[in-house]
């Protein structure tokens, strides 16, 4: 039987690239072969960016939808082209899109997610699956994560209580008990970098700060940093998922009131720690057993990544290309894995993580 791929598309709330992957799937095994990632031109970023935080009309959000449409096409077809493998041996493309907004709470919950996945199938020739929340939701569910169950099927260990700590704008994390027995658990810490980074941008015009360079220049503020973490989300119990609807510049700045003398530098080396701390109180357990593999744009934070292994037993914070996936490749991999069992008519979400009402066949299919 001829090999058959599927190509994953992912942005998250960072919104700086559209990761692609190629991939090819076998019982419990994951093949890549190939990636890219394609940033946003900056003007897209920067509209993309002023619709999360102003509210925009429905003409500009018509435009976005297109508009990103065409760049997670681009990225799908820049990676095929590269790639060398032929077009017709790609069952399908899984792409997340943009998230706009997430508002799982309240009377009408929703999660918004642009990318027009029509264009994308037309201008790939591809069969495409798209928008994978809003069935979670319409169950009950927090319509995320819903990257749990990918990572239950590639890195669950009968040996190891595994957390998969995904560091995207947001931090979610995944427990993968040993125990089969054990329900596996998942939910958004908070932030990871979207606070550093709306700052950082904010008060340098940078998106990010390299390596954690800048942060590094500043002291943590002990009293802002208790402040930061009197937020109620970081005790809420899980189910639990959010975004930059919460934790953006207006929360940042909602908080300085009190602060408005302290260095830039200082505010920054205070959002990384309370990354830091609020995902490691938020551990679900620190058995002598567990491994914390990372992944996500924060494992390339050099000074996330000290801290994160300061408050933790020396060895236990690895990335997960201890356990065979580059960490920088993980979420879009989960999306190509996540149309496969669409296509497949297989369950994509986990109730014990979203709280949905029961397993669903997730997204909708735009047929090639
Ligand atoms: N060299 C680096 N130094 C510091 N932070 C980095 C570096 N590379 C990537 N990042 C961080 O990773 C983020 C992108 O990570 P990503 O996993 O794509 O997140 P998302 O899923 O939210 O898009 C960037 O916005 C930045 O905060
Ligand atoms: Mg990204």
């Amino acid at each position: 039987m001829s090999q058959s791929y599927w190509l994953g598309l992912m942005s998250g709330t960072s919104m700086d690239a559209v990761d692609a992957v190629l991939v090819s799937f076998a019982d419990q095994q994951l093949d890549m072969h190939a990636s890219l990632s394609l940033p946003y031109p900056e003007q897209l970023r920067s509209r993309l960016l002023n619709a999360v935080r102003n509210h925009a009309d429905p003409d500009e959000l018509g435009e976005l939808d297109t508009l990103t449409g065409q760049h997670f096409a681009q990225a799908a077809n820049e990676l095929i082209d590269a790639s060398g493998i032929d077009r017709s041996s790609i069952e399908a493309i899984g792409s997340h899109g943009q998230t706009i907004r997430h508002q799982p709470a309240g009377s009408a919950p929703f999660s918004m997610q642009i990318g027009c996945p029509a264009i994308i199938a037309e201008a790939t020739g591809l069969c495409t699956v798209a928008d994978f929340r809003r069935r979670d939701l319409a169950a009950g569910g927090q319509g995320a994560p819903l990257v749990p169950a990918f990572h239950q099927w590639l890195f669950r260990s009968p040996n190891q209580d595994r957390c998969i700590l995904n560091l995207g704008g947001i931090a979610n994390l995944t427990w993968l008990p040993a125990d089969i027995h054990q329900p596996v658990i998942g939910f958004d810490t908070g932030p990871a970098n979207a606070l550093v980074d709306a700052w950082c941008f904010d008060q340098t015009g940078k998106h990010y700060d390299q390596n954690g360079q800048w942060a590094r220049e500043g002291q943590v503020n002990t009293e802002l940093l208790e402040d930061l973490q009197s937020d109620a989300y970081f005790v809420k119990p899980a189910p639990k998922s959010t975004g930059k609807e919460r934790f953006n510049l207006d929360w940042i700045s909602t908080h300085l009131q009190r602060f408005d003398e302290l260095p830039a530098e200082d505010v920054q080396r205070t959002l990384l720690q309370l990354s830091v701390n609020s995902i490691l109180q938020q551990l679900p357990e620190r058995s002598g057993n567990l491994a914390v593999y990372a992944c996500g744009g924060g494992t390339f934070n050099a000074l996330l990544m000290e801290e994160l292994e300061k408050g933790l037993p020396a060895g236990m914070l690895k990335t997960t290309a201890e356990i065979g996936l580059d960490p920088q490749w993980v979420e879009p991999v989960a999306f190509a894995w996540l149309a496969r069992q669409t296509l497949l008519g297989l369950p994509g979400n986990l109730p014990s993580v979203t709280g949905a009402r029961g397993a669903r066949v997730l997204g909708a299919i735009y047929p090639a």
